[in-house]
This record gives structure tokens, sequence and C-alpha cells, in this order.
């Protein structure tokens, strides 16, 4: 049995393992550990505790993916509930798709009878104002939401340093199967609605039991257009080993054009249990804990660097 996360999933991976030594499924510890992470009110790139969009809004998106059947389950731009890994997989159970937005995944939530609950902490709150008042004249910030040119201000306010974060959680379980989840309350300051990669399968997150799983942390407008998640678990199945498969998934970014925040993470098991951890950063760490282990370990990513192509403030005209 093997449980491999992104670093903030420190919170989470050894309830994630009792839930594996208790008998559970892959998908049971996956849930598991990610809701605890989503919990976590210091960590302001999942869950409670968020970073908000641009209006100060907290969007989360999450998915869940099941190797054995290649069953999913995801919600994005969900408001106002903290456990989006919970609801999508009840997407995936109850429902004959695979991906609520918006409205009617917060319309799903309520009834699959999950609760409510302000996102928004003071700590959030207080960085996503004083960021945009560093930026932003004092006229448009008070009425920020009646602007009628709110896409200007999305790339002044934006943060680089904020777009990083999300939870990844990949296990297999005693019956050999995988599972993987991701979730997010995404780049900080983003447009409202906008979604990345962590509830788009293929993009930040697959799982095969014949082949293996990654899944994504980053930016995700990179890991949508090359399907980075999928193209890590194809690699495997084309016959390359993990380690040939992530760092040709990560190079399929440097073939990407136009102009885009740079930056890639991602962790990969294969169907022997293999893991490894990727980065386009070179002090990047993961966490790994099998049954045979009394605690988790950390461990250091592989660094395959990326070229930086990002710009500010070139849509203001
Ligand atoms: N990788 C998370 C996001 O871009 O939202």
């Amino acid at each position: 049995m093997l449980l491999i996360t992104s670093q903030n999933g420190k919170v989470g991976i050894e309830a994630a393992m009792q839930v594996l030594k208790g008998g559970g499924s892959a998908m049971d510890a996956v849930e598991a550990g990610i809701r605890l992470v989503e919990a976590n009110p210091d960590d302001h790139s999942v869950g409670y505790g968020g970073y908000p969009n641009l209006l100060g809004e907290v969007e989360l998106d999450a998915a869940i993916m099941d190797g054995s059947d290649l069953t999913s389950g995801a919600v994005g731009a969900l408001k106002g509930y903290p456990y989006p890994i919970s609801v999508a997989r009840k997407v995936l159970e109850k429902l004959p798709h695979v991906f609520l937005v918006g409205e009617g995944a917060a319309r799903f939530a309520a009834e699959m009878g999950f609760e409510r609950r302000d996102l928004l902490t003071e700590p959030a709150r207080e960085t996503w104002e004083k960021r945009l008042r560093e930026d932003l004249p004092p006229d448009v910030l008070a009425h920020l939401a009646e602007q009628p040119d709110l896409w200007r201000y999305v790339e002044i306010a934006t943060d680089p340093e904020r777009a990083k974060g999300t939870t990844n959680f990949i296990a297999q379980d005693a019956r050999g199967n995988l599972a993987v989840g991701v979730s997010t309350s995404g780049w900080a300051w983003k447009y409202p609605g906008r979604i990345g990669d962590s509830p788009i399968v293929g993009a930040g997150l697959y799982a095969d039991n014949r082949y293996g799983a990654a899944a994504c942390t980053g930016t995700g407008e990179m890991a949508i257009r090359a399907a980075t998640a999928h193209s890590v678990v194809f690699y495997m199945k084309m016959g390359l080993s993990i380690t040939e498969a992530g760092q040709r998934a990560m190079a399929d970014l440097n073939d990407l054009g136009g102009r885009y925040l740079s930056g890639m993470n991602f962790i990969a098991v294969d169907r022997a249990g293999n893991h490894v951890g990727f980065s386009s950063r070179t002090d990047a760490t993961y966490l790994y804990f099998t049954d045979a282990m009394d605690a988790p370990a950390e461990a250091p990513r592989l660094c395959v660097p990326l070229r930086e192509c990002w710009e500010k403030n070139l849509s203001a005209d």
C-alpha cells in the first residue's frame, strides 16, 4: 500500500494511510487525506482559507479519479462548500456526468446534504485586500464588482508568486488499485470563473491501474494545454520508465507558444508502485508513505527546468 502527496499533504497523509490499513479503497484514502488539507485554514491554496478570486470570492476546484475503471468526478468554481473533493466524488457516484461547475455544482452539493460555510478567512481577506490596494486605484477598488472591464485588472493584480499551491494525493490500495485526487482554490486573485487544471481529467490528474497515475500542481493553464497528467501516464503506456515519462511530459511544456506564467510540478506512480516527483524548481519535495513505514518521508523532486514566459501588464490596452 502506498500514498504519495504534494508537500502540503502532510496534514492528511497519515489519516489516509489509516484508511488503507483499515481495508479502505484507494479512493477512500485519497478523499480522506484531501479533506484534511481542505479543512486546514493555514493552507491558502486549498479549501477553507484559500485565497479568493479578484472579487474576493473563494472558488474551489477538485477532482477524483479511480484507476480501476477510469471513473471520475469533478467540480469547478464551487463557492460556499469546504470539501470539494467529496462533492466531486458524489458527482462520480450519483450523476451520469463527470464535471459540474459554478451554480450547478453548488446546487448539487446542497442536494447531497453538504454543509455550507463562508470559506474566506480573515487572513486570506486581508492579504487579498492589501495586494489589491498596492496596484488598483482606490475608486476602482471601491467598485470592483461593477467594473465593465474587470479583465484589465486581473493581470495587474494577479500575483505570480501566489499562483502556486494545490494538493495532490495518489493512493495504491491492498488490491493494487490506484486513485488520484486534486483540490485547489486556484490562482490567487484570478478572474471570476477561472478554472485551472485541477478538476480537469487528463490535465491535473490521471490514473489507470494498467500503467500508473499522475497529478499536477503549478500553472494550470500549462497543464491544460499540454494534458500533462495524461501525458505522464500515456508515456508509461508507451513503454517509457516513470522517470523518462515525467521528463518527457515536462519537456512537452517547453513546446508551448505564447505568453504564460511558467511553473510545473507533478507526482507520479507506476503500476509497480515506483514513485517520482518532478518540478521545474530546484528545491521542491513531495511525501511518500508505504504500509511498511512508521511515518511519511519527504523526498526531493527531480528538477526539469522550464523556460520563463511571464511578463506583466501586457493586456492593459
Ligand atoms: N494548478 C492549480 C491551478 O492552476 O489552479
